[in-house]
Formats: structure tokens, C-alpha cells, sequence
């Protein structure tokens, strides 16, 4: 519960939860049994986990048109709140089988267990293109974000959502799993009033450590906060990742400085709009403030390098709530000794140790190792390890 301690309040004032009561959750269940269903997909049902668990409060269920229309066209809900990214419930014509509006559907995942119901108060459809447009800022197939934006049924079903269940979905990570509720309680507790929320889908290389450890300077705590819904395949797999992140932080971060925690989202490579997205939900764990570096959240060469802090200008302070800090992108530098970026090293580009995310992955790939520069040595080695087992497991 939000308490009068609490340092930052939820996006929308309270934070969301859509859980049938335990008491109501058998009887509820059955009832859902009986009613025409709609299957969710993985990145639905991570969304309806992230719904339901207040994550992405305001919302209490997938957009109906006016705050989907919104949302496209002005980063907005209806009422006006920002809120950057669609979050929305596809289906084709003939998935239907019943659904109406203004009736209760059943929402079942992919082996058929009912997981929540959902008052369908719309169906309606929409214009893919306006969305790829707007949103990823390119109607190009190859992007990822797009790619599954083409992929999804022609309707879109809108309404709030119950959850039936006490998990949609087996929870990754179990030891680093928290809801907004208790990491919230887990800052009270340790006295923080200034958390910075950090997220990635990478391992922690020395760039992020650097920007991660110069944000903390300045605020009370730091949340390691790695996505790990859905990625794309050549992404770094989240059980690799979680290995790393745990030893780096065993041997290079103050642990009452520090709390890692997954983030079960899945990744849109929207750049810019997932930034925003992304402090959103951050805001609702109770960060007060948020990095956003270079490319945040982009792909290929979709986005410029700054342009996911550049839109954090199209909002009033107030009315985000958290505070975006912002980092130039960061490298070692063999001049200076250490880590710097273009806005503390006078030196050339060729002093500097950088890498491209492709070039890591396919050297760690190979079982070759990044200089320590770049990486620490003890990351490397789990990384190496782990994606080789994952390999063999594959
Ligand atoms: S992301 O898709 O989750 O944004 P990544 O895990 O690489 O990708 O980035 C995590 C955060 O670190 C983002 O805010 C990103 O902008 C920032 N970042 C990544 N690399 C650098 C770098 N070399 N310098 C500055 N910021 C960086």
C-alpha cells in the first residue's frame, strides 16, 4: 500500500490491482470456463501481468479506441495523463467466435488455461501503419517492433481485465521477482527517498556501470532493473544475463546501495516511446528518477543517438513525475585512464574503447573475451559459460 512515506506516488495516483479477491477466485474461474475465449499470445500475457500487478498503472485493462487513439497521436491516455506505448488485445474477425461487446470474455494463454476475464467494452480496428508510424517511427518491416505490429489480428478488443489467477505466467527469476507494492516497501524500509531505476537488456558492461554508479552519487539507492519478457533472438538470453548481473554486483556494488529485480516486459525496440514507457513503469516500482543514455531501447539505426531523451521535452516535469537523468554515451578512455564521455574526455575517438552490442555478442559467442575495458573479466566469464550451455541446451 502507498503509504504517506512513500517518496513518489504511482502514474495516475494509485496503484492498480486487477485480482479477483482470493475468496471469489474459484467461483469467478468457473464462471469464465463457460464464456467465448480469446488466446493470448506471449507478449499479451505479460501484459495483462503487468496490468494486474499495477506495473503499468493507470491502466486497468488493454486500451479501448479513445485512449488507443490518443495514445498514438499525442502520447496521452483520453484523461490527458502521458502514457507512451499501445497496450492493446488483437484478434482476427474470425477469432471472435462470439465476443461481443459489453459481454464478459474469458482470456486463456496458449495451452488453454483461463487466466483472467475481460469486460470487451470495444472492439474496433485500426490502421497498423499510422501505429508503426507514430509509434517506432517507421513503417519498415525489419524492425522488430513493427514486425510484430504487422503480425497481430486486424481488431483490436478494449476493456478492463480481471485477473483469475494467482501467476499468468510461471514468474522468471522468483528470488528477483517483486511487485510495484513491495519494492516499494523494500525502499521504505531501507530509508531510501531517492531511487534510480535503471533498465537493460544487455549485460552490464563497463558503460552502464559507469552511469549507473554516477547516478547513484547522487541519489540514495539503485534499482538494476533488466527486462526480461520477450526479446529479440539474438539478444542476450535473460537466464545468461541474470548470472552476470548477480556476480557484478556480488563484486563491484555496495549491496545495501543495491537492488536487482526483474522487469517482465516484453521489448518493443521503440526507442524513444519506450523510454518514456519505460520510466512509467519505473515510477510505478517507486523510482523517483530514471537513466536514459544512448539508444535507449532503439535497434538497428532506427533512432538517433539522443532522441530518447529529446522526447522527454515534449512532457512537463510534473506531469511525468520522474525524473529522466540523462547520460552521454559512455566509453573507456586510455588518455584519461578511466571512464569518460565526450562531456568530461578532451581526447580522440581513438583512445576510446567501444564495441558495438553485434560485435560483443557474436566475440563472446566465440568464447572470446572483450578487453577489461569494456568488460570485467569476472562478467565475461559467466557469459561465455552461460550462453555455451544455453547452446547445448538449445
Ligand atoms: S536497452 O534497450 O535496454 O535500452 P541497453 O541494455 O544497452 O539497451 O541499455 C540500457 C541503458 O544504458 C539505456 O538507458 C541506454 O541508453 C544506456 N546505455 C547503453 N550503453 C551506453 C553507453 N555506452 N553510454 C551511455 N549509455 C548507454
Amino acid at each position: 500500500m502507498l503509504t504517506e512515506t512513500d517518496p513518489i506516488a504511482p502514474h495516475g495516483g494509485v496503484l492498480v490491482d486487477r485480482r479477483v479477491a482470493q475468496e471469489e477466485r474459484e467461483e469467478r474461474l468457473k464462471e469464465a470456463e463457460g464464456l467465448p475465449r480469446v488466446t493470448l499470445g506471449a507478449r499479451n500475457i505479460s501484459d495483462l501481468e503487468m496490468i494486474s500487478t499495477g506495473v503499468f498503472s493507470p491502466l486497468t485493462g488493454f486500451m479501448v479506441k479513445r485512449d488507443y487513439d490518443s495514445v498514438v497521436e499525442d502520447m496521452r491516455l483520453a484523461s490527458g495523463l502521458p502514457w507512451s506505448l499501445p497496450i492493446t488485445l488483437s484478434a482476427n474477425e474470425q477469432e471472435l467466435n462470439g465476443v461481443r461487446e459489453g459481454a464478459e470474455v474469458a482470456l486463456a494463454d496458449a495451452n488453454g488455461r483461463v487466466v483472467a476475464s475481460m469486460l470487451v467494452e470495444e472492439i474496433y480496428s485500426y490502421d497498423k501503419e499510422r501505429e508503426a508510424r507514430e509509434v517506432y517511427r517507421t513503417t519498415e518491416e525489419k524492425h522488430p517492433g513493427v514486425a510484430n505490429l504487422y503480425k497481430q489480428g486486424d481488431l483490436l478488443l478494449g476493456g478492463e481485465i480481471t485477473l483469475l489467477v494467482e501467476e499468468p505466467n510461471t514468474r522468471p527469476f522468483p528470488e528477483q521477482y517483486y511487485e510495484p507494492h513491495e519494492l516499494r516497501a523494500i525502499f521504505r524500509e531501507k530509508g531510501w527517498r531517492r531511487v534510480v531505476g535503471f533498465q537493460t537488456r544487455n549485460p552490464v558492461h563497463r558503460a552502464h556501470e559507469y552511469i549507473q554508479k554516477s547516478a547513484l552519487e547522487t541519489v540514495d539507492g539503485l534499482l538494476l532493473n533488466p527486462l526480461v519478457g520477450e526479446t529479440k533472438a539474438d539478444d542476450i538470453p535473460a537466464a545468461v544475463r541474470m548470472r552476470s548481473y548477480k556476480t557484478l554486483l556480488e563484486r563491484y556494488y555496495p549491496k545495501n546501495r543495491t537492488v536487482l529485480a526483474v522487469f517482465p516486459a516484453a521489448m518493443r525496440y521503440a526507442g524513444p516511446r519506450e523510454a518514456v514507457f519505460h520510466a512509467l513503469c519505473r515510477k510505478n516500482y517507486g523510482c523517483t528518477h530514471f537513466i536514459v543514455g544512448r539508444d535507449h531501447a532503439g535497434v538497428g539505426s532506427y533512432y538517433g543517438t539522443y532522441d530518447a531523451q529529446h522526447i522527454f521535452n515534449e512532457f512537463d516535469q510534473d506531469e511525468l513525475g520522474i525524473t529522466p537523468l540523462f547520460f552521454e554515451h559512455a566509453f573507456f578512455c586510455l588518455n584519461c585512464g578511466g571512464m569518460a564521455t565526450t562531456k568530461t574526455c578532451p581526447h580522440d575517438t581513438d583512445a576510446h574503447v567501444f564495441f558495438s552490442g553485434t560485435k560483443v555478442r557474436g566475440m563472446l559467442a566465440r568464447g572470446e573475451y572483450p578487453p577489461p575495458e569494456f568488460s570485467r573479466p569476472e562478467v565475461v566469464e559467466v557469459l561465455i559459460e552461460g550462453l555455451k550451455q544455453h547452446k547445448n541446451n538449445q
